[in-house]
C-alpha cells in the first residue's frame, strides 16, 4: 500500500481493522518495523486527535514522527500551477512537497476545504498537489472531502460493539452547528460504512444532501424519528450544504440528539468524531451517558493510524 486516502475494498478494510485490533492488544508488537523511518505530519489546519494519535502510532512502530503546523509555522504556500508569485504566497507546493518528500519515508497531510471553491474542493486539489509533488507514500489526515483515518477508527469501534451482528443498522444524523463545517467526516463515514457492508440510513433536513459519490446505496430519510428507529449505531455530525455549497441552511435545535430521540432504539450506541460542541450538536445527556462511544472512537484513532503506517511500511 502506497497511499491511504480513501476506502479501497472490504477486504483491505477488514485487514486494517484486524491489524488495528491486534495492535490494540499489543501496541509494541512491531516496534522494530519502523526503526530508522520517519513520518512527516503536515497540518494546514488545527487538530488534537489526529496529530497526537498519529504520533503515538508512529512511536509504537519505532518510527520518528515530525509535526509541522504549516498554517502557523511554515511559509505561505502557492498551490496554482504557473502562478506569478507576486502576492502573499512565498513558496510553491512543487518545491515544498519535493523537499518534504526527500526528508521523510511517509508524508501525512491535513488539508481542509475552502468551502468557497466547490470545484477545487471536490477534486481534493490541495491534498492532490502534495501527493503529486512529494513522490513518497501519503496518508490523509483529513482532506477536503475525506477523513479515512477517522472512518477506519469508526469501523473498528462498530465492529467492537456490534455484538456479532453481521449487518448492524447504522444511522448518520445531521446535527445543528453555528459554523459552516466540511463534508469530509460524513462523506468518509458513509463511504466506509457502505463499503464494509453495513445498512446505512442518512437523515438530515432537506437541502443537506451529501455528494452522491459517497452516499449511493444508503437510504436517505428526511424524518429523523423514522430514520432512528431500531438503530444499532447513531453517528452524529454536522455538515454544511453541498448543493448550495458551504451554506448553513438550518440551525434547527430539534435535530440535536437527546435520549428522547432514541426511545425507539433501545440498543443504539452514539458516535461522534470529536471535537463536539456540547448542547448544540449533541446533548451532555448523550455524551456522558452509557450509549456514548466517543472516547472509544478517539482511542481507536491510535490503532487505526498504527495499522495504516504498518501496512505502508510493508
Ligand atoms: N476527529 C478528529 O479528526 O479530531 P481532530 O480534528 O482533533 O484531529
Amino acid at each position: 500500500m502506497k497511499y491511504f486516502t480513501q476506502f479501497e475494498s472490504r477486504e483491505l478494510g477488514q485487514e486494517l481493522i484486524d491489524l488495528a485490533l491486534l495492535y490494540k492488544n499489543q501496541p509494541r508488537l512491531d516496534q522494530a518495523k519502523g526503526q530508522g523511518k520517519r513520518v512527516g505530519c503536515i497540518f494546514l489546519n488545527p487538530s488534537l486527535r489526529t496529530r497526537v494519535s498519529t504520533q503515538i502510532a508512529a512511536q509504537n512502530l519505532g518510527m520518528e514522527a515530525i509535526v509541522l503546523n504549516m498554517d502557523k509555522e511554515g511559509w505561505a504556500l502557492e498551490m496554482k500551477e504557473g502562478a506569478i508569485m507576486n502576492k502573499g504566497t512565498v513558496e510553491h507546493i512543487k518545491d515544498a512537497a519535493g523537499v518534504l518528500g526527500s526528508y521523510f519515508d511517509i508524508l501525512a497531510i491535513r488539508a481542509f476545504p475552502s468551502l468557497s471553491n466547490r470545484e477545487e474542493d471536490i477534486n481534493d486539489f490541495v491534498f492532490g498537489q502534495f501527493v503529486k509533488y512529494s513522490g513518497i507514500p501519503v496518508v490523509s489526515l483529513e482532506s477536503a472531502i475525506r477523513h479515512p483515518l477517522q472512518s477506519l477508527a469508526d469501523q473498528i469501534t462498530i465492529q467492537e460493539f456490534s455484538k456479532g451482528k453481521k449487518k448492524p443498522k447504522v444511522v448518520l444524523t445531521w446535527a445543528p452547528h453555528i459554523k459552516a463545517i466540511p463534508h469530509a467526516v460524513a462523506n468518509s463515514f458513509a463511504e466506509w460504512t457502505l463499503g464494509m457492508g453495513h445498512d446505512l440510513t442518512i437523515t438530515h433536513p432537506e437541502g443537506y444532501e451529501l455528494d452522491e459519490r459517497f452516499t449511493a446505496g444508503a437510504s436517505i430519510e428526511y424524518n429523523q424519528e423514522k430514520a432512528l428507529k431500531d438503530a444499532d449505531f447513531v453517528y452524529v455530525k454536522n455538515w454544511s450544504a453541498f448543493n448550495d455549497y458551504g451554506k448553513i441552511l438550518s440551525t434547527d435545535s430539534s435535530w440535536m440528539l437527546t435520549e428522547k430521540h432514541l426511545k425507539s432504539s433501545p440498543e443504539a450506541k452514539v458516535m461522534h468524531c470529536l471535537p463536539v460542541r456540547r448542547n448544540l450538536e449533541l446533548s451532555d445527556e448523550m455524551l456522558d451517558g452509557n450509549r456514548s462511544l466517543v472516547q472509544k472512537q478517539a482511542e481507536n484513532r491510535i490503532y487505526a493510524a498504527q495499522a495504516v503506517l504498518s501496512k505502508i511500511l510493508g
